[in-house]
């Protein structure tokens, strides 16, 4: 590798890469393009929750909260998270709250791995993985998950591929379910297989599960932990950004066993100290919100998902049908450009739709005939961009 280092910045900070996401929302701003590159909502919060964050400023939550967590939120998460997937946890001793789950994906990595050991990442992967793997000392080592043969298939693993992975020095896999960018939400026959070989190992699972309540297709969010044998090894990662549409709160959350939390309340206490306590007030209402809320939720999507497929294919690309999660995948390749990168610029400066470029969720090359697109907009944006994704032709 040609690490680049400046006589005042560390070999570290050298070793990665700005955000390719947050740069093209950068870009979207500067030519005044739709922004589908960065998973966010651009419509309201549910009022239930602006009024809950506002009544705690009100109510003087205002100071520090716990250190790893306002109690009311802890007790939500853990008593939400039998209810959901069947695993019973203390809120005293094994549940984290930080500051989104970018924090304790990053707080639980600095607590469990040590400069050397390897982490098995699923390729292609959400880009801050590969920057958490570093900064925590650890080396990745990429599996592929291969597109599906035909629109509507799921990506996939090979089981020899995975299996070879996995040796002495492995001490994690990073699992993100339902996974971003593919949409893939890995079934329990797979989650048994990488139970199998985490056990075999004797390696844990840190599993990233943002996105657990958008889910199409009648397909079932099932948590890692959930799986027989695997709750004692597992670091579990979720966050009200993306289920409560609060992406700019963040509030997320570990749930992992007491010495493994242990670790990461220390982590995370010298990182942020906390995440903001007004806001953790409200997330305890949040997590109380009925079932209709979630099923609505995943319908809104649903719909916002299928329109958009169609808009894709109909503008020339291949577009994967994700199973979860809010981005489609796209192959690009009729459109006849050198590669991802300088299509992504085509389509914000001539178009005016920001997308990501594939290349940003492998480590080499790989991708850089895909785009990712995100839909989690208003109809009125996504109609916006149909509008002007019309104006593309394949060559
Ligand atoms: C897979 C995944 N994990 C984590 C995050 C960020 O979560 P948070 O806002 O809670 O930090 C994102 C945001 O796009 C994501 O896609």
């Amino acid at each position: 590798m040609n690490i680049k280092t400046g006589s005042r910045t560390s070999l570290r900070a050298a070793q990665f890469g700005e955000s390719t996401i947050r740069e093209m929302t950068r870009q979207a701003m500067l030519h005044d393009a739709i922004n589908l590159a960065q998973g966010f909502p651009d419509f309201p919060a549910p009022e239930e929750l602006k009024q809950a964050a506002r009544e705690a400023i009100t109510a003087d939550i205002n100071q520090y909260a716990i250190t790893w967590g306002a109690r009311d939120l802890r007790e939500a998460i853990a008593e939400k998270f039998a209810e959901w997937q069947g695993v019973k946890v203390n809120p005293e001793t094994e549940i984290t709250v930080c500051c989104g789950a970018t924090e304790a994906m990053a707080a639980a990595l600095l607590a469990t791995v040590n400069p050397g050991d390897e982490l098995i990442v699923f390729e292609p992967f959400y880009e801050n993985y590969g920057a958490d793997a570093i900064l925590s000392g650890a080396t990745p080592r990429y599996v592929p998950l291969h597109p599906p043969a035909t629109n509507d298939g799921d990506w996939y693993f090979d089981p020899a591929e995975l299996r070879a992975a996995f040796h002495k020095h492995t001490r994690a896999i990073i699992l993100n379910t339902p996974s971003n960018p593919t949409g893939k939400v890995f079934t329990r026959a797979e989650l048994e297989q990488i139970r199998d070989l985490c056990v075999e190992f004797d390696a844990l699972a840190i599993t990233d599960e943002i996105y657990e309540h958008i889910v199409y297709d009648g397909a079932r969010h099932v948590s890692p932990a959930a799986i027989e044998g695997m709750a004692e090894r597992t670091v579990t990662i979720n966050g009200m950004s993306k289920t409560y549409s609060v992406t700019g709160w963040r509030v997320g959350w570990t749930i992992a066993p007491p010495d493994i939390t242990l670790a990461i309340r220390k982590v995370h206490d010298f990182l942020t100290v906390g995440a903001a306590a007004p806001l953790q007030a409200a997330g305890a209402v949040a997590l109380h919100l009925p079932q209709s809320y979630y099923d609505n939720l995943a319908a809104l999507y649903q719909a916002r998902r299928d329109e958009m497929l169609q808009v894709l294919r109909e503008a020339g690309f291949v577009a994967w049908t994700p199973r979860g999660a809010y981005y489609i995948m796209t192959d690009a390749s009729a459109f006849g450009f050198p590669n991802d990168v300088a299509f992504a610029q085509h389509l914000v400066e001539k178009i005016g739709v920001a997308a990501v470029p594939g290349s940003s969720f492998y480590k080499d090359d790989l991708g850089s005939q895909q785009l990712r697109f995100a839909f989690c907009k208003r109809p009125e944006t996504l109609r916006a961009a149909e509008e002007r994704l019309r104006r593309l032709s394949p060559r």
